[in-house]
C-alpha cells in the first residue's frame, strides 16, 4: 500500500531541525500525498511560510486568524488529516501536548485530532535525556502516539549525542510502515511455514559445523507474512534474531535433522512453505562424547550427508506452494533453476554472494525469482523489503 492520496498534517515547532521539513514535505508530495503544514509562532524564526507553502502547495498557518481576518479552523484541519506528524517536536511543544497546554494553533489542532499522531522530537542532548522529556515521551506513547526517536550525531549546539530529529527518509519510512501495517490481510486463512538461520552440526560437545546465516531473511519473511494475516510457523536454527511479532509461532532447532523433524510436524497443515534456512549439507558421522583433544597435527572428521529438508518437502508435496532459496557463488541462474526442478518447487529465490550486500548477515539482499516460466530481478533492498517482494510474488502465483 502506498501513501498516495493520504492527507498528512505536519505541525512544525521551533527548532533548528525545522529546516529538514522542506525535504519531508517534498518526499510526501513526490509520493502523491496531500500535505497541510501548520507551525507554532516560534517555528517561523527557523523556516518561512513561503518556502513551506510553496513545497506543500497549500497555505501554511501559524495562527487561528489570517491577516485578512478569516478563521483557520483547527477542528477542520484536525479532522481532515489521515495522520498528524509533529516534527520537529521541541521539549516545549511535547510538554504542552502531553499536559493540555492549549496556547497555540498547533496544540489546539493536535487536541482536536482523532487520527494517529507521530512525534519526531528534536532538541539538545541534555534536554532529550532530561527526565521530564523521557516522561513526556512515555506519556505520549501511552496516549497511543508513535514516537520516532531522535538520532545520535552532531547537534546545533556543537555537542554530540542523541537529540537530532530523525531524517526525513526515516519519518517517511515510519509513515509508510504504518499504512502498510494496515494493509489488506492478503494471506488471511493461509498457514505459512518458514525455515530460517543456519543449522549447527555437532562435532563434539563444544564444536560444530555451521555457516554465516544470521536468520534475518527468514525472520523478515515471517514478520511480513504475519502482517498479511497468515498463521506463521517459523522454524529457526541458532540465531540471535528476536521475533518482535507475538503472533509468529517460533520453534528453535539446532541441527538439520531436528529442523526436518519439526517441519514435518506441521507439513500437512501448511499452505505455503518457504525454505530460507542455510541447512548444513553434511554432518559428522559420529559426535564425539568428550571434547576432542589436540593430539595429532591433523584431524579427520568423516561427514555424512544430511537430509535435504526442502527436497523431502517437494517429494511429499500435495497442495503446498513451495518456495526455495538458492545461495550461489557461480553459475547462479543455472544452479537455481536446477534446484527448482530437482526439489519440485513452485518458485526459487536466488541470492548470489557475488552481489555486494546480498546473502548472509547483511541487512540487505538482492534477489532474482524464478518459476518454471517466469524470471523477475530485483534491486538491492533491505531484507524487510525483499520479504515484501517475495510474498507479493507468492501471492501473484497462488491467486492466479
Ligand atoms: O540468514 P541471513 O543472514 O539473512 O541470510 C539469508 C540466506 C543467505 C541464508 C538466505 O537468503 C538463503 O539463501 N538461504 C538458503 C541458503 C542455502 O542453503 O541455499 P542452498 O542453495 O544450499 O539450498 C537450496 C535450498 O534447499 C534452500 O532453500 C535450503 O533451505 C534448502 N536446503 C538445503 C540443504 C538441505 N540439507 N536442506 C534444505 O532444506
Amino acid at each position: 500500500m502506498s501513501i498516495s492520496g493520504k492527507k498528512i498534517l505536519i505541525a512544525v515547532s521551533g527548532g533548528i531541525a525545522a529546516y529538514k521539513i522542506h525535504f519531508l514535505i517534498r518526499e510526501f508530495i513526490k509520493k502523491d500525498a496531500e500535505v497541510q503544514v501548520i507551525m507554532t509562532p516560534d517555528a517561523e524564526h527557523f523556516v518561512t511560510k513561503l518556502s513551506l507553502s510553496t513545497l506543500s502547495k497549500k497555505p501554511v498557518y501559524t495562527d487561528f486568524y489570517n491577516e485578512n481576518g478569516t478563521w483557520n479552523s483547527h477542528v477542520e484541519m484536525a479532522l481532515w488529516a489521515d495522520i498528524m506528524i509533529v516534527a520537529p517536536c521541541t521539549a516545549n511543544t511535547l510538554a504542552k501536548m502531553t499536559h493540555g497546554m492549549c496556547d497555540n494553533l498547533v496544540i489546539a489542532t493536535y487536541m482536536s485530532a482523532k487520527c494517529p499522531v507521530f512525534i519526531a522530537p528534536a532538541m539538545d542532548l541534555d534536554m532529550y535525556a532530561h527526565p521530564s522529556t523521557t516522561q513526556n515521551l512515555e506519556l505520549a506513547e501511552d496516549f497511543g502516539h508513535f514516537i520516532i526517536p531522535a538520532e545520535n550525531g552532531e547537534l546545533a549546539s556543537g555537542l554530540i549525542g542523541q537529540g537530532r530529529m530523525a531524517e526525513p527518509e526515516t519519518i517517511v519510512k515510519e509513515v509508510e510502515g504504518f499504512f502498510n501495517s494496515n494493509h489488506k490481510k492478503t494471506l488471511e486463512g493461509k498457514t505459512v511455514l518458514i525455515t530460517a538461520g543456519p543449522t549447527y552440526e555437532a562435532i563434539d560437545p563444544v564444536r560444530f559445523i555451521g555457516n554465516h546465516s544470521s536468520g534475518k531473511m527468514g525472520f523478515s519473511l515471517a514478520e511480513e507474512a504475519s502482517k498479511r494475516g497468515a498463521k506463521v510457523i517459523l522454524i529457526s536454527g541458532p540465531t540471535s534474531q528476536v521475533m518482535g511479532d507475538k503472533n509468529v509461532d517460533v520453534h528453535k532447532v539446532t541441527s538439520a535433522k531436528e529442523m526436518l523433524q519439526k517441519v514435518f510436524e506441521f507439513y500437512d497443515t501448511i499452505d505455503i512453505g518457504i525454505a530460507s534456512a542455510a541447512v548444513a549439507d553434511y554432518a559428522p558421522k559420529e559426535i564425539a562424547k568428550e571434547k576432542i583433544k589436540k593430539n595429532d597435527d591433523s584431524l579427520t572428521i568423516e561427514l555424512i550427508k544430511n537430509p535435504d529438508i526442502l527436497k523431502t518437502m517437494g517429494e511429499k508435496k500435495t497442495h503446498q506452494f513451495l518456495v526455495g532459496f538458492a545461495l550461489e557463488t557461480q553459475n547462479e541462474e543455472e544452479n537455481a533453476k536446477g534446484k527448482l526442478e530437482k526439489k519440485n518447487l513452485d518458485m526459487i529465490v536466488l541470492n548470489s554472494l557475488r552481489d555486494e550486500g546480498a546473502g548472509f548477515k547483511n541487512d540487505t539482499n538482492k534477489i532474482k525469482i524464478f518459476t518454471q516460466t517466469e524470471k523477475k530481478e530485483f534491486e538491492l533492498k533491505s531484507k524487510d523489503d525483499v520479504a515484501k517482494d517475495i510474498l507479493n510474488f507468492v501471492e501473484s502465483q497462488i491467486l492466479k
